[in-house]
């Protein structure tokens, strides 16, 4: 039966008496939960608690003594399967982005070879401030999994970004984090983000795409087990701490970079949006102003999806389409026209830049829905259902 050992830490701030909740909830869901605290925590909501409600002990002093080894920090890292942090400060994020380690808490996340999982919570200029924001890019970069936090009314009287997300997301986002192992050593290669089509030195032709789903994408498939590799047109993203990461400007470069990598690969996804022209001479200086109307001869990019769908030998290939109309007749168009097992269908007026979306599996044996949630969960989902038609090829 399904039983893992997670690590719950719980650092100073006013949601920590929704981590009492947690640490009942992921006991009941069949883990066997080791709880640690911060000095601060320990203001906010009593050791005991935890302890009754996990049946084990709890610690916080990075002196104990009754850690066999006297190295409880590294005791602790080595047998747990996965680290949660809720609520995660902004003061303790501050601390894990910079890789100190002075409590017992911030010792056993930089001693980890497991998951970190966070779940930051916080005043919303906190929240807001441009070091907080630093931080989680950091942390994101090194493959920490952030989920949250959530909108809405803050313990401090005040609105907005700042609050823990809700128990039970953080229970699904353990539980989808220990799911390893459906794409164990699996190659996966995904593409993301838009392409930059030059027109002249300094203008060009886009389209719009941020990046994240993509993104999203590569830590799930990275998550499942898979070695990675993401390339990526321009985003203002930090990427996710794939096996390899190869940043293109164009859809010509986009294809270099896929083709380079194509022979070792088990399973492509292609969720960039590639620009379907590009400029036929692009000129080396910039184009002077002039009060005469200007024509560009725009020239087709090559499709790359249905190149490698066409190789001899395809790896099992994955296509998105984001539509404004007819979302379900094009998209099934165009999983029949590129030859895919597999399409993901989306609103492009709900998807692009957006932290959520809802999507539309396509697949031989009809259509699967996937209700609306935030993108790091939609590409958990993605990934099992890719996972287990993979199998059935
Ligand atoms: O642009 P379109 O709707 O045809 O995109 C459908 C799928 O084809 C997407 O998965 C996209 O990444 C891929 N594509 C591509 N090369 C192109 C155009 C689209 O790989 N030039």
């Amino acid at each position: 039966m399904f039983k893992k050992s997670l690590l719950l830490g719980v650092t100073g701030g006013i949601a920590a008496y929704k981590a009492a909740e947690l640490a009942r909830l992921l006991t009941l869901d069949n883990f066997d939960v080791q709880t640690v605290m911060t000095k601060s925590a320990c203001h906010f909501i009593g050791p005991i608690t935890f302890q009754s409600l996990t049946g084990n002990p709890v610690y916080s002093d990075l002196w104990e003594t009754n850690a066999t080894n006297n190295m409880a920090h590294i005791s602790f890292s080595r047998n747990v399967d996965a680290i949660l942090l809720a609520p995660a400060s902004a003061d303790f994020i501050a601390k894990l982005a910079n890789g100190m380690a002075d409590d017992l808490l911030a010792t056993i996340c930089l001693a980890r070879d497991c998951p970190l999982i966070i779940a930051p919570a916080m005043n919303r200029q906190m929240w807001e401030n441009s070091a907080t924001q630093r931080n989680l890019s950091l942390l994101r970069h090194d493959g920490v999994i952030i989920v949250g936090p959530a909108s809405g009314e803050q313990a401090c009287g005040e609105i907005g970004m700042g609050r823990m997300v809700e128990t039970c997301e953080l229970v699904r986002a353990v539980r989808a984090t220990l799911q390893t192992g459906s794409l164990q050593g699996k190659n996966v290669l995904v593409t993301a983000g838009p392409t930059f089509e030059a027109i002249d030195a300094v203008r060009g032709i886009t389209n719009s795409s941020s990046g994240k789903m993509g993104y999203a994408i590569a830590q799930a498939a990275m998550e499942a087990g898979a070695n990675v590799s993401l390339v990526s047109g321009p985003t203002c993203l930090s990427p996710p701490a794939v096996g390899r990461f190869i940043r293109v400007v164009s859809a010509m470069d986009m294809l270099n970079a896929v083709q380079a990598e194509i022979a070792q690969t088990d399973i492509f996804i292609s969720v960039a949006a590639v620009a379907d022209y590009r400029v036929a001479k692009i000129n080396q200086q910039k184009l002077k102003k002039s009060d005469r109307n200007l024509s560009l001869e725009l020239i087709p990019n090559p499709d790359i999806l249905m190149i490698v769908s066409n190789l001899p030998k395809p790896p099992f290939c994955v296509g998105f389409a984001a539509e404004t109309d007819e979302l379900e007749r094009n998209a099934e168009a165009k999983r029949h026209k590129k030859n895919l097992p597999l399409l993901v269908a989306n609103w492009a007026q709900d998807a692009i830049g957006s932290d959520e979306s809802e999507l539309i599996l396509l697949d031989d044996a009809g259509k699967h829905l996937l209700p609306k949630a935030t993108k790091i969960e939609q590409a958990r989902r993605l990934i099992n259902h890719i996972s287990s038609l993979y199998k059935l090829k």
